[in-house]
């Protein structure tokens, strides 16, 4: 076997075993799968989040939390909070090289429920999203991004303001820390698919500093029973926002993670809020091929676990 298949097969296996796991109106559902969600703050200032969305099958979603704490919430959610293990039993997923710690100028490590980041791991230069936005876009958050992405970000957020969009950022880079915060709220709410809907802690692309969570002020007009609070949805595809992202990301060098149809590689549910930057070049070849970044760097870029 050679060490590219050892490769895949090391990761395809055990997604493959993830997806099996999953309830099967989840993994095939056409029906848009609904998520919804909070900043994580108001996730745990809240423990009823509203906007409850269903599956084909009974399974539900109620909230990601996200690791932003919101400006308004009374309980604040630091980086820093300590992550406790949760009782409750979770699909196994092996870790493979689970504790990298990239170049500080590599953008195009690959970050997946296997292949994990250390601890220790923060990107270089974060910023301030305030310090390129204003409110109507970072809501308020205290939302940062890796400085190198920022200047991107700024024109793409720019460009869809000039075709009279509103773009919203609701969450950005996400420490270790902030990670397993933000995982344990799904542990608890959603113990049998929390690993298809958080990372766990090192495991998450927006601890790289160059992801993002995009949002629109007229998601909740897409979702039935919503109010305007509501943040995450799959219906975000639906928006203006959506749209135009889905359609003109690549040109300011951004990828959508994790698409509806790679959910059996990524091993995530579909997410069409979550953008990665990796530059011009490859998010058009992405986009021109219709495959993800996952399936892109398991195939070209060497073995994540450096074996020869
Ligand atoms: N929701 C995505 C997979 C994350 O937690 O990074
Ligand atoms: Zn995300």
């Amino acid at each position: 076997m050679t060490v590219m298949m050892k490769q895949l097969s090391l990761v395809f296996l055990p997604l493959f075993f993830l997806a099996a796991c999953a309830p099967a109106t989840a993994v095939e559902t056409v029906p848009p799968t609904a998520v919804s969600s909070t900043p994580l703050a108001v996730a745990l200032a809240t423990p009823v989040v509203t906007a409850v969305a269903t599956l084909a099958a009974p399974p539900t979603i109620t909230a990601i939390p996200t690791s932003t704490p919101s400006p308004t919430a009374a309980v604040t959610a630091t980086p820093t909070a300590t992550f406790t293990p949760s009782p409750t039993p979770l699909p196994t997923v092996a870790s493979l090289c689970a504790d990298r710690i990239p170049a500080p100028d590599d953008l195009l490590v690959i970050v997946t429920g296997i292949y994990g980041l250390s601890p220790q791991f923060a990107p270089p230069n974060i910023v301030p999203l305030s310090d390129y936005f204003g409110v109507d876009v970072t809501k308020g958050y205290p939302s940062e991004i890796r400085e190198s992405v920022a200047e991107p970000l700024r024109q793409m957020i720019a460009a869809m303001q000039a075709e009279g969009l509103t773009p919203q950022i609701i969450s950005g880079y996400r420490s270790y820390s902030a990670q397993a915060v933000a995982f344990q709220k799904w542990v608890e709410r959603e113990p049998e698919r929390a690993t298809m809907l958080s990372a766990r802690p090192g495991h998450s692309e927006h601890q790289l500093g160059t992801t993002v969570d995009f949002g629109s002020p007229t998601l909740y007009e897409y979702v039935e029973g919503a109010d305007p609070t509501l943040e995450f949805h799959t219906y975000f595809f639906k928006t203006p926002e959506g749209v135009w992202l889905l359609a003109h990301a690549h040109d300011y060098g951004f990828t959508l993670s994790y698409p509806r149809e790679a959910q059996g590689v990524t091993g995530f549910f579909y997410e069409p809020w979550h953008y990665r930057y990796v530059g011009v070049e490859l998010a058009t070849l992405l986009k021109e091929n219709a495959i993800s970044l996952t399936e892109y760097l398991l195939v070209n870029n060497p073995a994540p676990c450096g074996e020869e």
